[in-house]
């Protein structure tokens, strides 16, 4: 959704109108389903007390530590049942009416494919392993599930109203990024982190990026970055107040004030931000300096 360079304009050949594919299971190889186990462990030792009750609760009620790459099927019986969410493949990046359209029918839309056994710790397109490992769980917490579909239905209107950049922006800082202030501390939710070795500790303990309330207006005008690390994260109350903030809010407003004004830069702190950590940006400066 973020970059649509490499995204076909039709569904490529075997692929459904609505651009699925069978996620075929059985043609999965022992190597692939192995480089799951190791990812999947490693995750697992690492989340407890660091994510978010809700996404802890979905490893377990959806039986993610069942050995191999997870049958959607099967998957998708458990969190329909819960939530009224299913897991449906495709080949790749679709088109983003159609990821929206998904996601407003509660279809989550995921990669079949499993990185490479040297791509254990960073890889740039999103395969199965970030897409079910990091995603689904969320999406048997009762009102994430209604935040996700709203933000399909959310998604359609934007294109309409020309302001899809703005709200891209509240995805990558909420679904894929996201952190929440939970009564034992921050805690983290979004499918980039939990999905990520490195980035779980760096998002919670690290002292180089900001870590700021979440704040519709501000969200929706930050710029991010694909390509690394996050220089600030926002941070939630609770979901029940993201559903607030967001479900019962009218964007087309706010998108006529913030449509085609600058981007606020990564790094940027402003007077009106609720701050909880400054961060210091050493990582980033360290990475520029080479
Ligand atoms: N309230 C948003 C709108 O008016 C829709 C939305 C809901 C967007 C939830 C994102 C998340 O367009
Ligand atoms: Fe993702």
């Amino acid at each position: 959704m973020a970059d649509d360079s490499h995204v076909l304009d039709a569904p490529p050949a075997g692929a459904n109108a609505d651009w699925t594919i069978p996620q075929d299971w059985s043609r999965y190889t022992p190597e692939e389903h192995a480089t799951w186990d190791t990812l999947f462990a490693r995750q697992a030792k690492l989340l407890p007390g660091r994510a978010s009750e809700a996404f802890l609760r979905g490893l377990d009620v959806l039986k993610l530590s069942k050995l191999g790459i997870p049958d959607f099927a099967e998957l998708s019986a458990r969190l329909t049942d819960l939530t009224g969410w299913s897991v449906v493949a495709v080949p790749g990046l679709v088109p983003d009416d159609v990821f929206f359209d998904h996601m407003a029918n509660r279809r989550f839309v995921a990669g079949n494919f499993i990185r490479r056994p040297d791509q254990l710790d960073y890889l740039q397109e999103p395969d199965v392993f970030h897409d079910v490992f990091g995603h689904v769980p969320m999406l048997a917490d009762p009102v994430f599930a209604d935040y996700l579909a709203a933000y399909g239905r959310g998604g359609l209107r934007a294109l309409e109203l020309g302001a899809l950049k703005q709200l891209a922006r509240l995805y990558w800082y909420t679904v894929e990024f996201g952190l929440v202030a939970e009564p034992e501390g921050l805690r983290i939710y979004g499918a980039g982190i939990v999905s990520s070795f490195s980035e779980t500790s760096f998002a919670l303990d690290d002292p180089s990026p900001n870590r700021i309330a979440l704040d519709m207006k501000r969200v929706m005008q930050t710029d991010y970055r694909i390509d690394d690390f996050q220089q600030t994260y926002f941070v939630i109350d609770s979901f029940d107040d993201l559903l607030r903030q967001t479900v019962e809010t009218d964007f087309a407003p706010l998108y006529a004030e913030i449509v085609g004004e600058p981007a606020i830069p990564v790094e940027t702190l402003l007077p009106e931000d609720r701050v909880i950590t400054r961060g210091t940006q050493a990582y980033a400066r360290g990475k520029a300096a080479g």
